[in-house]
């Protein structure tokens, strides 16, 4: 069975005006659709069609890693964002992150200092590791989800996720994401 693109948790225009609806129709509708596409024509005819995209993202390496690991971690950033999200924590993550982190604003600092400085395309994010919360950055396509860390919320900071909207300015884009868009919901679904 062909791996599929999953429905957005929300309309295309439903992060405007922070994330436009253009950009989720290049973001959503082009990148993370070829990659399934992508992995779909890797796949045929493999020992992994059949598997399922989580089982691929653990075993494989190489053209099939990337694509596979790119369509999770697409999946996971679409639900790490909510409209009207961002702000302060809730529930039991806001204690967790208070427990790990000292406070709130040491947390957001961190963040931001990963996300600033994931040289090149990558990804930022917040796992849960040992009992405890921690901060990681991934190149690439490369995700916590295959290692012993368990995948809290993340921030896609490849230039696609941002240049339309926010053209060179990733600062913004990360101040946005924590400030307007971060779906502690999910954080908390996670934890
Ligand atoms: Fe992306």
């Amino acid at each position: 069975m062909a791996i599929e693109l999953p429905p957005l948790p929300y309309a295309q225009d439903a992060l405007a005006p922070h994330i436009s609806k253009e950009t989720i129709e290049f973001h959503y509708g082009k990148h993370h659709q070829t990659y399934v596409n992508k992995l779909n024509e890797l796949i045929a005819n493999t020992s992994n069609a059949g598997k399922s995209l989580e089982e691929i993202v653990k075993s494989s390496q190489g053209p099939v890693f990337n694509n596979a690991a790119q369509v999770w971690n697409h999946t996971f950033y679409w639900h790490s964002l909510k409209p009207k999200g961002g702000g302060q924590p809730t529930g039991a993550v806001a204690q967790a992150i208070k427990d790990s982190f000292g406070s709130y604003e040491a947390f957001r600092k961190e963040f931001v200092d990963a996300a600033t400085t994931q040289f090149g395309s990558g990804w930022a994010w917040l796992v849960k590791d040992a009992g405890k919360l921690k901060i990681v950055k991934t190149p690439n396509a490369e995700t916590p989800f295959t290692t012993a860390a368990k995948p809290i919320l993340t921030i896609d900071v490849w230039e696609h996720a941002y240049y339309i909207d926010f053209r060179n300015a990733r600062p913004k884009y990360i101040d946005t994401y924590l400030d307007q868009l971060v779906n502690w919901d999910f954080a908390n679904a996670n934890l």
